[in-house]
């Protein structure tokens, strides 16, 4: 097994999940794997940041054992409690019970919650530093980056940050580094993470990139604990949080639907056509063929969303409305987005779209577009209205 040496002294000693094509349960789809990152600093003091996921924890020892003894390792760092990063830390803590944990006050509560055992807990705030030997570990308490517990840990000496989820993707690779890798597929993979799992939280991350810029600490490296390290290109990754934090879009409409027996599929088809024929950028996507997780990951960008659905009991189609309650939860504050569907006696689809988008904090076009049974040739003109009065909304936005 070939040692990562990703910094003098800084080991890369966590493992690769190839085959993982669920994450989060079922929520999102990792159709490229991932991996989980674990950094072991070597110095006068040895600290181990973060572990892996449970399953994975003899690759992470056996790594860590090409370096040093893991009884010799002095500090266990838990940026995050969640499982496929502190999963592996009971083992670690049962092999070396010396070790101390060093971790937010929230982490703290949280690995009680979790194992139930009373490790030698250190609890760190943001500016504190532990002295390695040459080496000096800074933390940063990043709280919902992404959970409460959450923090970065920063090696001065390397202008190195570790900010555990922040900057990270699902993708597991070969090679470890982002200039190592096709710069279009990292950040492709990056986007959908952050549109997944961080949109929501949007607005903390970018005050805490500010308040990180603020703080003027260099940054030569952001090695996350997924996916690749950005050494070449740091700033690449920094730009596009940015972007998506700021809620920055292009001329874009996304259209996704769900259609019993077609007839909303012809409204979709024809609204996408019109769309597209006024030179926008458009991507229609059938919920429930597609992947929730590639779809949003596409509307993370976009100006508008179109969400059709037939009418089925009143209300929304099943694989619909499961997709709207993600949605909705993503808060994807800031986009236009309207309702269109087809129904047979009665109505209830479009209505409930419209509901669901309000909550989701979307700037409602209203009342979205219906049409009975099989549209006809007007109908069809009535979905291109549709579409250019959309275009009309989100011009200059
Ligand atoms: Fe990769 Fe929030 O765990």
């Amino acid at each position: 097994m070939s040692k990562v040496e990703i910094a003098k002294g800084v080991y890369w000693v966590g493992a690769v999940d190839w085959d993982i094509r669920h994450f989060h349960g079922y929520t999102y789809e990792t159709r490229r794997g991932t991996t989980y990152n674990s950094y072991l600093i070597v110095d006068d003091k040895i600290a181990l940041v973060d572990g892996v996921y449970g399953p994975f924890y003899q690759e992470w020892l056996d790594r860590i054992k090409e370096i040093v003894d893991p009884q010799k390792i002095d500090y266990m760092i838990v940026n995050h409690i969640e499982t496929d990063h502190a999963g592996s830390v009971p083992i670690m803590m049962e092999i070396n019970p010396q070790a101390k944990v060093i971790c937010s006050g929230k982490a703290k509560e949280g690995l009680l919650r979790h194992w139930y055992k009373n490790w030698d807990f250190q609890v760190v705030k943001t500016n504190d530093t532990i002295k390695l030997g040459k080496k000096t570990l800074r933390f940063i308490e990043a709280p919902m980056i992404h959970w409460p517990d959450s923090m970065f840990s920063y090696i001065e000496e390397d202008a190195l940050l570790l900010p555990n989820d922040a900057f990270g993707q699902h993708l597991a690779t070969s090679s470890r580094f982002d200039d190592e890798v096709d710069n279009h597929l990292i950040i492709e993979e990056a986007g959908k993470y952050f549109a997944n799992i961080l949109w929501p939280l949007s607005s903390v991350i970018l005050k805490k990139i500010e308040e990180i810029m603020a703080m003027k600490i260099k940054i030569n490296m952001i090695a996350p604990s997924h996916g690749v390290i950005w050494r070449k290109n740091p700033e690449r990754i920094i730009e596009s949080y940015l972007k998506w934090t700021k809620g920055t879009t292009k001329d874009k409409v996304v259209i996704a639907y769900e259609s019993m027996w077609g007839s909303t599929e012809k409204m979709a088809r024809a609204i996408t056509q019109k769309i597209i024929d006024e030179g926008y950028e458009a991507r229609i996507f059938s919920v429930p063929v597609t992947d929730r997780s590639d779809i949003l990951a596409e509307m993370l960008d976009a100006k508008a969303i179109l969400i059709g659905s037939s009418t089925h009991d009143n209300g929304i189609l099943p694989n619909m409305a499961g997709f709207l309650d993600f949605l909705k939860g993503l808060k994807p504050k800031g986009r236009v987005a309207a309702a269109f569907g087809s129904y047979g006696w009665a109505r209830g689809a479009v209505t409930s779209i419209n509901e669901v988008l309000k909550e989701a904090g979307c700037e409602v076009f209203e009342p979205g577009l219906e049409v009975k049974y099989v549209p006809s040739e007007e109908d069809i003109k009535s979905c291109e209205k549709f579409a250019l009065d959309i275009l009309n909304r989100i011009k200059g936005k």
